[in-house]
């Protein structure tokens, strides 16, 4: 008798992920005494954060440290509806817990919404804390994994990516909002990019040309070093986001690289 054919799916190096649980890293607190100490100013805030923060919003302790306030990201995607149309995918680097990605799908601009994170507690947040936004079942694709990793096979391999993660980069724009750190980036009044850790300004910006990228900095970043990145014969636009007079973070706006103005 001959053996029966198994039929395997090919199997790819980044897949879409799949609905995760919450796990006993995510809480949604209500009263300040459950929070530790280095949250609680975070913690008096939340309603900025998270205006629905009551409808149930969890969070992951670190993601408090790094979630763009709901008013910052609903501007930011705002100023993002203005891309030119030709740009229908949008890849979010950085989910975190949500703050961007949500805002970006509620703003309805985008056919399809890529939103990456590598932690797998903090992307069970984002993706619950999108449904109790209201955003659509499938409004956004989920990727639990590194984005660096996605981008660059995005770039150069990408049959080596699931088809539902595969995008034209030619119609692809690129939001990241990485964690912040790195010395001085507290303290100094204008902050050197080339500290910012994990990934600098070079890294950031390697990894996502030559597509058109947003890249949402500390508000002290040294606009000097983002002007250099400048494609030939195109400005950088960069924003400061301010919350209640002070800004809370600029995105520099860096065009695609190829393309002159003639041509957008
Ligand atoms: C500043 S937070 C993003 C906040 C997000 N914009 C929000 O509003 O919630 C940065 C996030 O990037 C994640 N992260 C760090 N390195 C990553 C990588 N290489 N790939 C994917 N996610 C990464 C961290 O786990 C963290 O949740």
């Amino acid at each position: 008798m001959s053996k029966p054919s198994t039929r395997h799916s090919p199997s790819f190096t980044i897949e879409p992920a799949e609905k995760l649980e919450l796990t006993d890293e995510c809480h949604h607190y209500q009263e300040r005494h459950e929070v530790n100490w280095d949250i609680q100013k975070y913690f008096a805030q939340r309603y900025s954060i998270f205006s629905w923060y009551d409808e149930g919003i969890y969070m992951t302790d670190d993601a408090w440290f790094g979630v763009t306030p709901e008013p910052v990201a609903n501007h930011v995607a705002n100023d993002m509806y203005e891309i030119d149309s030709k740009k229908t995918t949008l890849v979010d680097m950085f989910a975190g817990a949500g703050g961007n990605t949500i805002a970006f799908a509620l703003s309805g601009r985008w056919e399809r919404i890529i939103s990456i994170e590598k932690d797998a507690a903090t992307l069970a947040c984002a993706q619950h804390n999108a449904e109790v936004y209201g955003v659509e079942p499938g409004a956004i694709t989920w990727v639990h994994g590194d984005s660096f990793e996605y981008l660059d096979s995005l770039k150069h391999r990408p049959e080596e990516l699931h088809p539902g993660i595969r995008a034209d980069t030619d119609a692809t724009v690129v939001f990241a909002s990485p964690p912040w750190g790195g010395p001085g980036y507290r303290t100094d009044e204008v902050f050197d990019l080339h500290n910012l850790q994990p990934y600098n300004l070079d890294q950031l910006h390697a990894a996502c040309s030559p597509m058109e990228h947003a890249l949402y900095l500390p508000r002290t970043s040294d606009i000097r070093q983002i002007a250099k990145l400048a494609p030939s014969g195109r400005k950088i636009e960069v924003v400061q986001y301010c919350m209640e007079g002070a800004s809370k973070a600029m995105v520099a706006y860096i065009p695609e690289k190829g393309v002159t103005v003639a041509d957008t």
